[in-house]
């Protein structure tokens, strides 16, 4: 494969190679998916807002000690990230009861949880991403134990810090997922994106939801949420 090639389509975004074996060019998309893709849509202009709100996140927790696959944004649409070999676990951290935990646990959306819960979910669309444990992830040999450990932690410090951030803001922070990599020496990166699509962001002062909640229940004004956290964000245009 050759600079320019793209390397993999996901729901939201293309990884393009670039000159550098080492690093990627990624370009987010306007399409929304949920519900493991049964449910799709273009919303215009959301793929240049979760590249920069990913951007701000990811600049923030580099900053603030945390090692990630970010190193610059290069267009509205695009940014370079460090190549990574993905590991097939999505992390989970939890701060409120909400989505599919109410459902598992029985409690109901909006309850606090007395300390943050970390869940892990095997990629896997055909399974429907099913949650699994430290047994699962070594019968199918996703990740060591020293590795899942690792991603624990960082998820954790990555909570703390996004909370702090973010409640500045007037934001709560209800959930969020997570993705790892691999990187060519074979250390582990926190990889993908932090935006509102995999984030749950409630507005503090009325509780209105700000993220991909608003499409997944159609309650419409998708966009103008993203922006709403970008503005908060500080987000400014960086090209
Ligand atoms: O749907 P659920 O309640 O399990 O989602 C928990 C958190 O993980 C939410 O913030 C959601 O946006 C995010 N998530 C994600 N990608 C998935 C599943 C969940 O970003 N495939």
């Amino acid at each position: 494969m050759k600079a320019g090639e793209m390397l993999y389509e996901g729901k939201a975004k293309q990884l393009f190679l670039t000159e550098d074996p080492n690093v990627v060019r990624v370009k987010y998309k306007d399409s929304a998916t949920a519900f493991n893709g049964e449910k799709r849509a273009t919303l215009e202009g959301k793929g240049e807002l979760n590249n920069r709100i990913s951007t701000i996140f990811f600049q923030y927790l580099k900053d603030n000690g945390i090692r990630n696959h970010f190193i610059e944004p290069i267009s509205p649409l695009e940014q370079l990230v460090r190549k990574v070999e993905i590991i097939s676990l999505e992390v989970v951290v939890r701060n409120i009861v909400a989505g599919t935990l109410c459902k598992r646990i029985g409690l109901s959306e909006g309850t606090a949880l007395p300390r943050p819960v970390v869940e892990f979910y095997y990629k896997d669309d055909a399974l429907g991403d099913p949650l699994v444990n430290r047994d699962h992830i070594s019968a199918l040999n996703l990740a060591t134990p020293d590795q899942v450990a690792q991603m624990r932690e960082i998820a954790l410090k990555v909570n703390e810090l996004l909370k702090k951030l973010l409640a500045e803001l007037q934001i709560i922070l209800v959930d969020f997922k997570l993705e790892f990599g691999l990187d060519g020496e074979g250390k582990l990166l926190l990889a993908d994106e932090i935006s509102p699509d995999t984030c749950r962001f409630w507005d503090a002062g009325t509780g209105e939801k700000l993220d991909k909640d608003r499409f997944r229940r159609d309650l419409g004004q998708v966009v103008e949420a993203y922006q709403d956290i970008l503005n908060r964000l500080g987000g400014k245009k960086h090209v």
